[in-house]
């Protein structure tokens, strides 16, 4: 029966993948063929190649039942799609075969993945695990689920029980779960096995505030830079001052596990990007131990112009960052790679500009990178205005408050969601090195990653009507003092 509907799902993107309409599409960052995608699952290095998967309804562009989509990568910047490794073929996963992750054991790629069922008024989330002997072709194990009912007794709510995140410590296999307090606050909690097949519960890793949402999504939990790091995706985060603005937030926290006890004492959390559209991400381990995230580069609950404008897709995924911890805090750097993809056509250095103002006529490109380095005077404001003729995005940082701000309000499409703030802006403090403000900006036809020198991100969606040609950078006051304004489009 699964490889029924895996094949049938495949069927369906060879003969409908030709009808795509490919204006918004990104080019250096994974997508679906076709079709909605949500969550990266199974983040993996298996056999010299790193291997994603993520939540995928082919079949439209709004969400639906869920797959598990696939595609593999030498260098994290190049993506070869791969077919449909997961569908919904079970009693226990007929609703969707929701968020998970995978992990290598003897040579053999396995999944572990949530069946999700739902009926009126009930629901059961359960986990299951699949196996793969050429990480392509993956079977259901037949003593599914692995993690049920009788594993959360009195712990846990069957309703709310996913995405569980596999990973392996010392001599044992360890599998932390999403679950909900019965009060409505987020919990983590905790499977070890020592086999992959057999599980028990272990404890419970961390429990929310009621402030920190009715419950925890897609829960990641590793070893980083000598801190013990857990990141996560709370529902319905309380706003506190720029942070957690968005429907569902990204929120990591940082501090020591007690593996005895199987519980983490928290010393410091924070959200962990600043834009609009960033959401579940998920980390795997790379060859030489780095560790490297990606999320999904969208938001829950958002009108998304793609399927308005019936182009047979929606979603993206972020670019691949490499994570480390420096004082108690996540810092965020982007791949590697992606940087042998651009060219340079702009380059000013050490310049002052007494105007206080800086205009590039006939410069913006589909696929672009930009690196800021600006001087800041006492006072002044720096404004950058990208992709302007009609439209254009705005970029702004304030000295007097050093807040960061990027704002869509003045591009393309509107993005309607059910946020109660505005959807157009977003701001974060950011203490300036040097008194400098520096920058990394990567755009992809409706994206923009926003990189700052202390490790903080700022992602965005944003779908032009009309293709703006010209960027602007400029002071409020006194001269404009660049450091170094480079920009890049992509070589190939
Ligand atoms: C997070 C999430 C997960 C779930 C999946 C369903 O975005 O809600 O908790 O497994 O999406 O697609």
């Amino acid at each position: 029966m699964h490889k029924i509907e895996v094949e049938k799902a495949n069927e369906f993107i060879r003969k409908k993948i030709h009808e795509v309409i490919p204006t918004y599409r990104n080019h250096y960052h994974l997508m679906a063929p076709i079709g909605w995608i949500n969550d990266p699952n199974g983040f993996v290095y298996f056999k010299g190649e790193y291997h994603l998967f993520f939540q995928y309804y082919p079949y439209d562009s709004v969400w639906g039942p869920m797959h598990w989509g696939h595609a593999k990568s030498k260098d994290l910047v190049h993506w070869e799609s791969l077919p449909v490794a997961l569908a919904p073929s079970e009693e226990y996963d007929i609703n969707g075969c929701f968020s998970g992750s995978a992990i290598e054991k003897d040579g053999k790629l396995y999944l572990i993945y949530t069946g999700h069922v739902e009926e009126g008024e009930y629901r059961r989330e359960v986990q299951c695990l699949a196996v793969s002997e050429d990480g392509i072709h993956f079977e259901k194990y037949v003593n599914n689920p692995i993690i049920a009912e009788e594993h959360i007794d009195g712990i846990g709510n069957i309703a709310e029980f996913r995405d569980p995140k596999v990973f392996q410590h010392e001599d044992i296999y360890y599998t932390i779960v999403a679950s909900q307090t019965e009060d409505k606050r987020g919990q983590m909690l905790l499977f070890e096995s020592i086999d992959l097949f057999e599980w028990r519960f272990k404890s419970v890793v961390a429990e929310g505030e009621a402030n920190q949402g009715v419950m925890w999504e897609c829960p990641d939990l590793f070893h980083l830079d000598g801190k013990d790091v857990l990141i996560f995706s709370p529902i319905e985060m309380e706003p506190l001052d720029y942070s957690y603005l968005n429907t569902s937030s990204t929120v990591v926290f940082i501090g020591e596990m007690d593996w005895e006890t199987g519980k983490l004492a928290v010393e410091n959390y924070h959200e962990i990007d600043y834009g609009l559209d960033f959401y579940a991400p998920q980390t795997c381990e790379g060859p030489n131990g780095e560790r490297i995230m990606v999320a999904w580069m969208q938001m829950w609950h958002r009108t998304i112009p793609t399927h308005d404008l019936k182009h047979l897709w929606s979603g993206s995924m972020t670019l691949p960052r490499e994570l480390h911890v420096k004082d108690n805090c996540l810092i965020q750097t982007p791949p590697k790679a992606i940087y042998d993809e651009f060219e340079e056509i702009i380059s000013i250095e050490d310049q002052m500009i007494a105007s206080g103002q800086i205009s590039f006529a006939d410069s913006v490109f589909n696929q672009q990178y930009i690196q800021l380095i600006v001087d800041i005077i006492e006072g002044q404001k720096i404004t950058f205005l990208y992709a302007q003729d009609k439209e254009s995005l705005r970029l702004e940082y304030d000295m007097s408050t050093s807040l960061l701000s990027f704002s869509r309000e003045n591009m393309g499409y509107d993005i309607k969601g059910i946020e109660k703030k505005q959807l157009t802006k977003r701001e974060v403090r950011i203490p300036l090195m040097d008194n400098q403000l520096k920058l990394e900006i990567f755009r992809d036809t409706s994206s923009v990653e926003i990189f700052t020198a202390t490790g903080e991100t700022m992602t965005f969606t944003f779908y032009e009507k009309e293709k703006g040609n010209h960027m602007h950078l400029q002071t409020s006051e006194g001269p404009l003092v660049i450091q170094k304004f480079k920009s890049s489009k992509i070589s190939k």
